[in-house]
């Protein structure tokens, strides 16, 4: 099965409020998307690997990159205003097209593991896509404007959603194209595709597997490191 990979490296960090977008920052001395990208690499074998980047920084990726086997395979692009239009941007490398599945991957979930990926794999023949999901812990609850509970959900029907998230090819492009033709938007790229109509089926994600969104999530990625995390991965 050939295997497409989109690295989404193209946001500001806008959260984590650090003037080196939070994928390029050094842990323990090696960009944080570094991490993540070796870690993919060791996982499996892509056939094609776009990674997307913030305008003007395409030289600090191209140079973090640099040492990496497999470094022919890696087409770089510039990120959109919106992680959404990142991935659109991505789609365009006619390299992603040859593949059977596209996964995607948010740069700053170092913590990726081989079980996951493989649990995603063992699903998509069945479903249009398949993403990882935990059980929130927290209960959630809508608020308006001005502080007040409108609704509590139930708890036990939530999922908060990670990446990778893993689609047929055919099924991303669609998707893809009928939310930019319809002017619709996704933080996710499942959202796009169940708003095309498609299935998409939530298998268990890994509590490791956390989004470096604000540096007390870097101060974790640390702690895992020191750990040893990526020795047992
Ligand atoms: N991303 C991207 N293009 C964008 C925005 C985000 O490729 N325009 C990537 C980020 O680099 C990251 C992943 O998508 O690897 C998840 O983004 P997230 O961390 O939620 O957003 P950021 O834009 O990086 O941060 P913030 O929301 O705090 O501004």
């Amino acid at each position: 099965m050939k295997i497409g990979l989109i690295l989404t490296a193209g946001g500001i960090g806008t959260r984590f409020n650090s003037k080196v977008p939070k994928q390029f920052l050094p842990l323990k001395g090696k960009p944080l998307m570094i991490y993540t990208l070796e870690n993919l690499l060791k996982i499996k074998d892509f056939n094609s690997i776009v990674i997307t980047y913030p305008i003007n920084w395409e030289n600090v990726l191209l140079e973090s990159i640099l040492n990496l086997p497999l470094k022919e395979k890696i087409e770089i692009v510039e990120g959109g205003p919106e992680r959404f239009y990142s991935i659109w941007n991505a789609l365009q490398k006619n390299s992603l097209k040859n593949s059977d599945i596209i996964i995607v991957h948010d740069a700053v979930r170092p913590f990726v593991t081989k079980d996951l990926i493989e649990r995603l794999i063992n699903h998509i023949k069945e479903y249009d896509g398949v993403v990882p999901g935990i059980k929130v812990k927290d209960t959630l609850k809508k608020v308006d404007e001005s502080g007040l509970v409108t609704l509590t959900e139930n708890r036990e029907k939530i999922f908060a959603i990670q990446t990778p998230q893993i689609f047929k090819t055919n099924v991303i492009y669609n998707a893809y194209r009928k939310s930019i033709e319809e002017g619709k938007i996704f933080s996710d790229d499942a959202g796009a595709v169940e708003f095309a109509g498609y299935k998409v089926k939530v298998v268990e994600g890994s509590e490791y597997n956390i989004k470096i969104t604000t540096s007390i999530d870097f101060s974790f990625a640390e702690f895992l490191l020191d750990k040893g995390f990526f020795n047992n991965p």
